[in-house]
């Protein structure tokens, strides 16, 4: 029964959200897309440190005039290794989110608890996966690149917000992962990509494609029982966690620059840092935030549950584009 859409009648005189798609067909496809790490990254797979690794609408390095070619290819795979930290990291509030969604909900409705824990299996394998990306990235690279953390603060800083915030920011976190393959990844024949990194962003897109529909049925099923007080707190929670992890992206940017000088064995003059990382700041805004609030289809969810902060939603990705 694909696409089934199942009207769910509440009493509560509260909004009623429509589930827009069905968990039976969200697990149908789950189960013949799903893939194995070692099918992806094996002694016979791994980086090309000849290559960039993310393309430059994701790592904008082009343009910094005072890097030559070979400081901008450090750059650009200085920014993949973030690019693994940061998903990793994101997953590990993905995980702990969907498994207490599974507990809250109950097991009334069991293809929704088997759709829901074989997504949480599958970011734990994505956690997995990009971790043995880092460990790569770590053997082939020339000097050791800091990353933001500790994970579990950050994690730990995100689930004391509430659920209804939480699965926002992960809704738009997931979409935004399609967005960084499908247009910016899937055609590209201009920016000499590693071929590893691409099927990386291939192998983790078609995966995410079941988890933000899952993420889009977890908030409506939410919103559905929820006054309108606790969605306003939601939402007003899911603006506070993205404020969050911008200043975690800013940091990251600022780290960055440290692990460039070290690789290139340039001291970079404060004229030089303040131009490479407010490039950088504003990429890591885009690839992160900006590429993810402007997906057609989160704004659409978004619109459902909040149509007073839609406003608020279209400034706060402006700032972040
Ligand atoms: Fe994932
Ligand atoms: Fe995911």
């Amino acid at each position: 029964m694909a696409n089934l859409i199942i009207e769910q009648q509440k009493s509560l005189g509260e909004k009623i959200m429509v589930m827009t798609y069905s968990y039976e067909s969200i697990l149908k496809t789950a189960n013949k897309v799903n893939w194995r790490i070692e099918d992806i990254i094996n002694d016979q797979k791994s980086l090309n440190f000849n290559k960039r690794f993310l393309p430059e609408t994701l790592a904008r390095v082009n343009n910094i005039s005072c890097l030559n070619e070979s400081a901008k290819l450090f750059l650009n795979q200085i920014r993949g290794n973030s690019y693994f930290h940061i998903f990793g990291l994101a997953e590990e509030f993905v995980v702990p989110t969907v498994i207490h969604h599974v507990e809250t909900t109950g097991l009334e409705d069991i293809t929704a608890s088997q759709a829901l824990l074989h997504f949480a299996e599958e970011e734990s394998k994505h956690i997995n996966l990009f971790r043995r990306f880092a460990v790569d990235f770590a053997k082939g690279f020339p000097v050791h690149c800091q990353v933001i953390g500790p994970v579990e603060d950050i994690v730990k800083a995100v689930m004391q917000h509430q659920p209804l915030g939480i699965i926002l920011v992960i809704l738009y976190l997931e979409w935004m992962t399609q967005n960084h393959y499908l247009e910016s990844v899937r055609d590209n024949h201009t920016d000499n990509l590693d071929p590893q990194f691409s099927s990386l962003l291939k192998h983790h897109w078609l995966e995410e494609a079941q988890h933000a529909q899952l993420d889009t049925l977890m908030v409506e099923q939410l919103v559905n029982t929820l006054d309108s007080g606790s969605i306003n707190q939601g939402v007003e929670d899911f603006f506070t966690i993205v404020e969050f992890l911008h200043g975690g992206f800013m940091m990251q940017a600022q780290l960055d620059v440290e692990s460039l000088s070290r690789v290139t064995g340039r001291i970079f003059s404060e004229s030089e840092i303040q131009e490479i990382t407010s490039v950088q700041k504003q990429s890591y805004q885009w690839t992160f935030i900006g590429s993810g609030l402007t997906n057609r289809k989160f704004l659409k969810t978004f619109e459902q549950v909040s149509p007073t902060q839609m406003e608020r939603l279209i400034a706060v990705s402006r700032q972040y584009s």
